[in-house]
């Protein structure tokens, strides 16, 4: 039976979020309808809400989310009622080359940067129509209809608030260490910018082994935090960052990760790097947007950059991993979080994001 939903919308135009009424329709072939137990707030909403990244709107926004499978559609066979998920914001089509080559994080038959189901509609609507979940899963709502690939499923003793965050500040984080750059034990690491992405990269660090790890942020609560995941070092942002950097790593780093998607600290990551070292792109950046580096320095010191989206990650099976290594007291996701709120403190709590004084809110539903 179609139901109604609260949901912070993005109408399209401000950075406002609408906290209003819905409607959902039942879940299709191969669908399951899940009622969101929490959501976090997550960078790339904020890239939206700031008209850095255009979308169809409305928007029910929101990418990162956990909650329980209430209804499956005809055919579904990966999940039933009853059980705990984890939405992935990238749901694989399962058909192409890249997943057939098991990475779902490059697929290229999905359709969840449209923010449309496989068949090309949404399960949203609303008096003017339709209305579209943010990358085809739209978590800041009370129901969310995803197809059968997006919902995974996870022990049900990991807390929801935790578990949304692996659907992707962790994932995207531990991610571009474990499975984009592969960082060895003992490997000297930089982290340039520790928000909740960030904060997750420095986690996979400690995770892998790394020594040193060093955290570059503009916040002092920022790096707090940073040691409290295993940074050994922090240097503040806006002095001599790759001097300072280059003598806690005797020279620079093997590895250095960009967790802002800001044009400065994207050009500056080779400087951070010892010869032969690894710049990760991982914060993302306006669409549109260009950097400088200087080539023949990149060239002649045998650098690489790699680009990390999702974490490399294939989210059935990188989540209930992830999800085992938080229940094991490997990963310490909950201390992530530093806000629980409700869903209509959504605009507050990405003004705080954008004033850069909170680690991680998670919006929790009833
Ligand atoms: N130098 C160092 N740190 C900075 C700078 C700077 N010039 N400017 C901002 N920061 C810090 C902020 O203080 C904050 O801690 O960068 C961090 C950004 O974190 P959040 O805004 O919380 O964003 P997050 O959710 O972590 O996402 C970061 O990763 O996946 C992408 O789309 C996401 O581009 C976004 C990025
Ligand atoms: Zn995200």
């Amino acid at each position: 039976m179609p139901r109604t939903a609260l949901a912070a919308v993005h109408d399209g135009h401000g950075d406002r979020l609408a906290v209003r009424e819905i409607r959902v329709a039942d879940p299709g072939p191969g669908e399951v309808l899940v009622r969101i137990a929490a959501s976090g707030v997550c960078g790339s909403d904020r890239h939206v809400l700031d008209g850095e990244w255009s979308l169809p709107t409305p928007t029910v926004m929101g990418h990162e989310g956990a909650g329980v499978v209430e209804a499956a559609g005809p055919g579904v066979t990966d999940v039933a009622p009853g059980d705990t998920v984890i939405l992935s914001w990238y749901y694989p089509c399962r058909r192409c080359r890249a997943c057939a080559a098991g990475k779902a994080w490059a697929c290229t038959g999905t359709r969840a940067n449209e923010c449309l189901l496989p068949d090309g509609t949404t399960r949203l609507s609303d008096a003017g129509g339709v209305v579209y979940p943010y990358l085809a899963v739209g978590t800041m709502s009370e129901y969310a209809v995803v197809p059968e690939s997006a919902a995974i499923r996870v022990p049900a003793d990991v807390p929801m608030d935790v578990a949304s965050l692996i659907g992707c500040s962790i994932t995207t984080g531990v991610g571009a260490v474990v499975n984009n750059a592969r960082v060895p034990a003992g490997a000297g690491a930089v982290v340039v910018g520790c928000g909740g992405v960030g904060l997750a990269v420095v986690m996979g660090l400690a995770l892998a082994g790394a020594y040193p790890i060093v955290a570059v942020d503009t916040a002092e609560e920022k790096l707090a935090a940073a040691r409290s995941f295993g940074a050994t070092h922090t240097v503040r942002a806006g002095g001599d960052v790759a001097g300072e950097v280059a003598e806690i790593t005797s020279g620079g780093a093997d590895y250095a990760f960009e967790v802002i998607g800001r044009v400065g600290t994207i050009e500056s990551l080779p400087s951070l790097l010892t010869t032969g070292g690894v710049g990760v792109l991982v914060g993302l950046p306006p669409q549109g947007v260009r950097a400088g580096i200087d080539v023949l320095e990149l060239a002649e010191s045998g650098k690489t950059l790699i680009g990390s989206n999702y974490g490399g990650a294939v989210p059935s099976l990188d989540f209930p991993r992830l999800a085992r290594l938080y229940l094991a007291g490997r990963l310490p996701l909950d201390s992530l979080i530093s806000h629980r709120v409700r869903l209509d403190e959504v605009n507050e709590a990405f003004d705080a994001m954008r004033a850069g004084t909170r680690t991680r809110s998670v919006i929790v539903f009833d």
